[in-house]
Protein backbone atom coordinates (compact mmCIF):
# COMPACT_ATOMS: atom_id res chain seq x y z
CA UNK A 1 0.00 0.00 0.00
CA UNK A 2 1.28 3.60 -0.53
CA UNK A 3 1.56 5.33 2.67
CA UNK A 4 1.55 8.67 1.24
CA UNK A 5 0.33 10.37 -2.39
CA UNK A 6 3.96 10.80 -4.17
CA UNK A 7 3.75 14.74 -3.84
CA UNK A 8 3.19 14.17 0.10
CA UNK A 9 -0.78 14.80 0.47
CA UNK A 10 -2.99 12.78 2.28
CA UNK A 11 -5.87 14.54 0.23
CA UNK A 12 -6.11 16.08 -2.79
CA UNK A 13 -8.97 16.69 -5.30
CA UNK A 14 -8.69 17.96 -8.54
CA UNK A 15 -11.89 20.16 -9.74
CA UNK A 16 -13.96 18.69 -8.07
CA UNK A 17 -17.80 19.80 -8.83
CA UNK A 18 -21.36 18.96 -7.87
CA UNK A 19 -24.98 19.82 -9.06
CA UNK A 20 -28.01 20.34 -8.22
CA UNK A 21 -30.17 20.95 -11.10
CA UNK A 22 -28.78 24.36 -12.04
CA UNK A 23 -27.01 25.17 -8.97
CA UNK A 24 -23.09 24.42 -8.93
CA UNK A 25 -22.69 23.69 -4.95
CA UNK A 26 -19.02 22.67 -5.56
CA UNK A 27 -17.52 24.05 -8.77
CA UNK A 28 -14.18 22.83 -9.38
CA UNK A 29 -12.44 22.73 -5.96
CA UNK A 30 -9.18 21.76 -5.82
CA UNK A 31 -7.95 21.20 -2.12
CA UNK A 32 -5.28 19.41 -0.74
CA UNK A 33 -4.34 18.26 2.75
CA UNK A 34 -0.92 17.28 4.51
CA UNK A 35 -0.85 14.52 6.24
CA UNK A 36 -1.38 15.77 10.01
CA UNK A 37 -2.04 19.07 9.07
CA UNK A 38 -5.54 20.51 10.98
CA UNK A 39 -6.80 22.49 8.44
CA UNK A 40 -9.88 24.87 8.53
CA UNK A 41 -12.74 25.57 6.13
CA UNK A 42 -14.64 28.65 5.49
CA UNK A 43 -17.14 30.84 3.83
CA UNK A 44 -20.34 32.35 4.14
CA UNK A 45 -23.30 30.31 4.29
CA UNK A 46 -24.05 28.10 1.29
CA UNK A 47 -20.59 28.19 0.13
CA UNK A 48 -20.56 24.24 -0.50
CA UNK A 49 -18.52 23.68 2.45
CA UNK A 50 -21.05 20.91 3.65
CA UNK A 51 -21.46 19.39 0.20
CA UNK A 52 -18.12 19.30 0.02
CA UNK A 53 -17.47 16.91 2.78
CA UNK A 54 -20.43 15.14 1.80
CA UNK A 55 -18.49 14.11 -1.39
CA UNK A 56 -14.95 13.34 0.68
CA UNK A 57 -16.75 11.38 2.46
CA UNK A 58 -18.87 9.41 0.04
CA UNK A 59 -22.22 10.51 0.89
CA UNK A 60 -22.91 12.45 -2.50
CA UNK A 61 -21.03 11.68 -5.75
CA UNK A 62 -19.23 14.28 -7.60
CA UNK A 63 -20.48 15.00 -11.14
CA UNK A 64 -16.94 15.33 -12.12
CA UNK A 65 -13.38 15.64 -10.45
CA UNK A 66 -11.36 13.35 -8.43
CA UNK A 67 -10.63 12.69 -5.50
CA UNK A 68 -7.34 10.86 -4.16
CA UNK A 69 -6.70 9.22 -0.70
CA UNK A 70 -2.68 8.01 -0.15
CA UNK A 71 -2.53 7.80 -3.75
CA UNK A 72 -5.80 6.06 -4.57
CA UNK A 73 -8.06 7.37 -6.29
CA UNK A 74 -11.71 7.44 -4.27
CA UNK A 75 -14.46 9.30 -5.45
CA UNK A 76 -16.28 6.24 -6.83
CA UNK A 77 -16.18 4.65 -3.57
CA UNK A 78 -19.35 4.06 -1.08
CA UNK A 79 -19.62 5.60 2.30
CA UNK A 80 -18.35 2.61 3.98
CA UNK A 81 -15.72 1.77 1.85
CA UNK A 82 -14.18 5.03 2.71
CA UNK A 83 -14.73 4.99 6.54
CA UNK A 84 -12.69 1.55 5.71
CA UNK A 85 -9.98 3.64 4.39
CA UNK A 86 -9.52 5.75 7.24
CA UNK A 87 -12.05 8.93 6.60
CA UNK A 88 -14.43 9.47 9.66
CA UNK A 89 -17.18 12.11 9.67
CA UNK A 90 -19.28 14.10 12.12
CA UNK A 91 -22.34 15.89 11.14
CA UNK A 92 -23.36 19.52 11.26
CA UNK A 93 -26.87 18.12 13.07
CA UNK A 94 -25.59 14.80 14.90
CA UNK A 95 -26.72 12.05 13.67
CA UNK A 96 -27.19 9.32 16.15
CA UNK A 97 -29.01 6.32 16.41
CA UNK A 98 -31.38 7.55 19.67
CA UNK A 99 -32.86 4.17 20.85
CA UNK A 100 -29.08 3.06 20.87
CA UNK A 101 -26.85 3.99 24.43
CA UNK A 102 -23.95 6.03 23.90
CA UNK A 103 -21.41 3.55 24.16
CA UNK A 104 -23.42 1.89 21.35
CA UNK A 105 -23.49 4.55 19.06
CA UNK A 106 -19.42 4.95 19.45
CA UNK A 107 -19.10 0.99 19.18
CA UNK A 108 -20.85 1.24 15.19
CA UNK A 109 -17.73 1.98 13.40
CA UNK A 110 -15.86 -0.63 15.31
CA UNK A 111 -18.30 -3.35 15.05
CA UNK A 112 -19.25 -2.81 11.50
CA UNK A 113 -15.25 -3.02 11.21
CA UNK A 114 -15.49 -6.59 13.21
CA UNK A 115 -18.11 -7.90 10.74
CA UNK A 116 -16.03 -7.24 7.72
CA UNK A 117 -12.59 -8.42 9.27
CA UNK A 118 -11.65 -8.99 13.14
CA UNK A 119 -8.48 -6.82 12.70
CA UNK A 120 -9.45 -5.91 16.40
CA UNK A 121 -10.43 -7.84 19.68
CA UNK A 122 -13.48 -7.05 21.49
CA UNK A 123 -11.90 -6.11 24.73
CA UNK A 124 -9.35 -3.93 23.20
CA UNK A 125 -12.10 -1.90 21.26
CA UNK A 126 -14.25 -1.77 24.12
CA UNK A 127 -11.29 -0.29 26.25
CA UNK A 128 -10.50 2.26 23.31
CA UNK A 129 -14.37 3.38 23.56
CA UNK A 130 -14.41 3.71 27.11
CA UNK A 131 -11.46 5.90 27.42
CA UNK A 132 -12.46 8.06 24.60
CA UNK A 133 -15.82 8.70 26.35
CA UNK A 134 -14.30 9.23 29.34
CA UNK A 135 -12.11 11.35 27.31
CA UNK A 136 -15.01 13.47 25.91
CA UNK A 137 -16.62 13.66 29.77
CA UNK A 138 -19.51 11.40 28.36
CA UNK A 139 -18.34 7.95 30.24
CA UNK A 140 -21.27 8.77 33.04
CA UNK A 141 -23.77 8.50 30.38
CA UNK A 142 -22.76 5.83 28.58
CA UNK A 143 -25.35 3.25 29.25
CA UNK A 144 -27.80 6.30 28.68
CA UNK A 145 -30.01 6.08 25.19
CA UNK A 146 -28.33 8.66 22.97
CA UNK A 147 -31.59 10.38 22.52
CA UNK A 148 -30.95 12.39 26.18
CA UNK A 149 -28.13 14.17 24.87
CA UNK A 150 -27.89 17.62 24.42
CA UNK A 151 -26.63 19.00 20.98
CA UNK A 152 -23.29 19.57 22.36
CA UNK A 153 -22.82 16.43 24.05
CA UNK A 154 -24.28 14.67 20.65
CA UNK A 155 -21.67 16.08 18.98
CA UNK A 156 -19.45 14.86 21.31
CA UNK A 157 -20.34 11.44 20.98
CA UNK A 158 -20.32 11.99 17.17
CA UNK A 159 -16.88 12.55 18.04
CA UNK A 160 -15.38 9.50 20.06
CA UNK A 161 -17.61 7.51 17.22
CA UNK A 162 -15.26 9.02 14.43
CA UNK A 163 -12.00 8.36 16.40
CA UNK A 164 -13.42 4.70 17.54
CA UNK A 165 -12.93 4.29 12.91
CA UNK A 166 -9.68 1.98 12.62
CA UNK A 167 -7.36 2.46 11.39
CA UNK A 168 -7.65 6.59 11.45
CA UNK A 169 -6.23 9.15 9.38
CA UNK A 170 -8.60 11.73 8.30
CA UNK A 171 -11.14 13.52 10.51
CA UNK A 172 -13.98 15.37 8.76
CA UNK A 173 -15.78 17.96 10.80
CA UNK A 174 -19.01 19.59 10.07
CA UNK A 175 -18.97 22.59 12.32
CA UNK A 176 -18.57 21.23 15.20
CA UNK A 177 -18.63 24.45 17.37
CA UNK A 178 -21.87 25.18 16.31
CA UNK A 179 -24.21 26.31 18.82
CA UNK A 180 -22.41 24.26 21.38
CA UNK A 181 -21.43 25.38 25.24
CA UNK A 182 -18.17 26.61 26.22
CA UNK A 183 -16.99 23.99 28.26
CA UNK A 184 -17.92 21.34 25.79
CA UNK A 185 -15.82 23.44 22.77
CA UNK A 186 -12.97 23.27 24.95
CA UNK A 187 -13.63 19.56 25.05
CA UNK A 188 -13.94 19.19 21.25
CA UNK A 189 -10.74 21.66 20.75
CA UNK A 190 -8.81 19.61 22.92
CA UNK A 191 -10.09 16.33 21.70
CA UNK A 192 -8.74 17.48 18.14
CA UNK A 193 -5.25 18.43 19.39
CA UNK A 194 -4.57 15.47 20.96
CA UNK A 195 -5.72 13.40 18.56
CA UNK A 196 -3.61 14.95 16.29
CA UNK A 197 -0.82 15.15 18.44
CA UNK A 198 -0.72 11.95 19.52
CA UNK A 199 -2.33 9.75 16.95
CA UNK A 200 -0.90 12.07 13.81
CA UNK A 201 -4.93 12.78 12.75
CA UNK A 202 -5.20 14.70 9.91
CA UNK A 203 -8.50 16.90 10.27
CA UNK A 204 -10.64 19.29 8.16
CA UNK A 205 -12.55 21.47 10.51
CA UNK A 206 -15.36 23.57 8.87
CA UNK A 207 -16.19 26.65 11.14
CA UNK A 208 -17.72 29.69 11.64
CA UNK A 209 -16.09 30.62 14.85
CA UNK A 210 -12.53 32.43 13.74
CA UNK A 211 -11.00 32.24 17.58
CA UNK A 212 -11.34 28.22 17.81
CA UNK A 213 -10.04 28.18 13.55
CA UNK A 214 -7.05 30.73 15.03
CA UNK A 215 -6.12 28.38 17.89
CA UNK A 216 -6.29 24.77 15.72
CA UNK A 217 -5.28 25.93 12.26
CA UNK A 218 -2.34 26.90 10.63
CA UNK A 219 -3.93 27.40 7.48
CA UNK A 220 -7.06 27.72 6.48
CA UNK A 221 -9.22 27.53 3.29
CA UNK A 222 -12.18 29.80 1.99
CA UNK A 223 -15.18 28.75 -0.42
CA UNK A 224 -17.24 30.82 -1.77
CA UNK A 225 -20.18 30.12 -4.44
CA UNK A 226 -18.59 26.42 -4.46
CA UNK A 227 -14.95 27.48 -5.32
CA UNK A 228 -11.83 28.04 -3.32
CA UNK A 229 -10.83 31.74 -3.15
CA UNK A 230 -8.25 31.99 -0.66
CA UNK A 231 -5.87 29.34 1.45
CA UNK A 232 -3.29 31.16 4.14
CA UNK A 233 -3.38 31.92 7.63
CA UNK A 234 -5.95 33.01 9.19
CA UNK A 235 -4.47 37.02 9.19
CA UNK A 236 -3.78 36.12 5.51
CA UNK A 237 -7.02 35.28 4.64
CA UNK A 238 -9.19 38.02 7.06
CA UNK A 239 -7.14 40.59 4.93
CA UNK A 240 -7.92 39.31 1.43
CA UNK A 241 -9.82 41.56 -0.55
CA UNK A 242 -11.87 38.60 -2.47
CA UNK A 243 -12.59 37.18 1.40
CA UNK A 244 -14.00 40.29 2.43
CA UNK A 245 -16.15 41.15 -0.68
CA UNK A 246 -17.33 37.02 -0.10
CA UNK A 247 -18.30 37.93 3.06
CA UNK A 248 -19.66 41.58 3.01
CA UNK A 249 -21.12 40.68 -0.15
CA UNK A 250 -20.96 42.58 -3.33
N1 LIG B 1 -29.13 18.02 -1.24
C1 LIG B 1 -29.21 19.22 -1.82
N2 LIG B 1 -30.13 19.50 -2.77
C2 LIG B 1 -30.20 20.71 -3.35
N3 LIG B 1 -29.40 21.75 -3.05
C3 LIG B 1 -28.46 21.55 -2.10
C4 LIG B 1 -28.33 20.29 -1.43
N4 LIG B 1 -27.32 20.40 -0.53
C5 LIG B 1 -26.85 21.65 -0.63
N5 LIG B 1 -27.53 22.34 -1.57
C6 LIG B 1 -27.28 23.73 -1.98
O1 LIG B 1 -25.91 23.82 -2.32
C7 LIG B 1 -25.34 25.04 -1.85
C8 LIG B 1 -24.20 24.74 -0.92
O2 LIG B 1 -24.74 24.18 0.27
P1 LIG B 1 -23.85 23.71 1.48
O3 LIG B 1 -24.77 23.07 2.46
O4 LIG B 1 -22.72 22.89 0.97
O5 LIG B 1 -23.30 25.09 2.03
P2 LIG B 1 -22.48 25.40 3.38
O6 LIG B 1 -21.27 26.15 2.96
O7 LIG B 1 -22.29 24.16 4.15
O8 LIG B 1 -23.46 26.41 4.14
P3 LIG B 1 -23.71 26.61 5.72
O9 LIG B 1 -22.61 27.51 6.22
O10 LIG B 1 -25.04 27.29 5.78
O11 LIG B 1 -23.72 25.28 6.39
C9 LIG B 1 -26.49 25.81 -1.21
O12 LIG B 1 -27.00 26.70 -2.14
C10 LIG B 1 -27.49 24.74 -0.85
O13 LIG B 1 -28.80 25.23 -0.84
MG1 LIG C 1 -22.91 23.54 6.03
Amino acid sequence: MVDVAEDGYLLETRGLTKRFGGLVAVDGLALSLRRGEIRGVIGPNGSGKTTTVNLLSGLYRADTGEIWLQGERVDRLRPHEITARGVARTFQVPKLFGNMTVLENVLVPALAALARRADRAMPEILERAHRLLEFVTLERLCDAPARQLSGGQGMLAQIARAFMVHPLHLVLMDEPFAGVHPTIRDIIMESIRRMNRDEGITFLVISHEMAELRRLCARVSVMHEGRLIAEGSLEEVANDAGVLEAYLGR
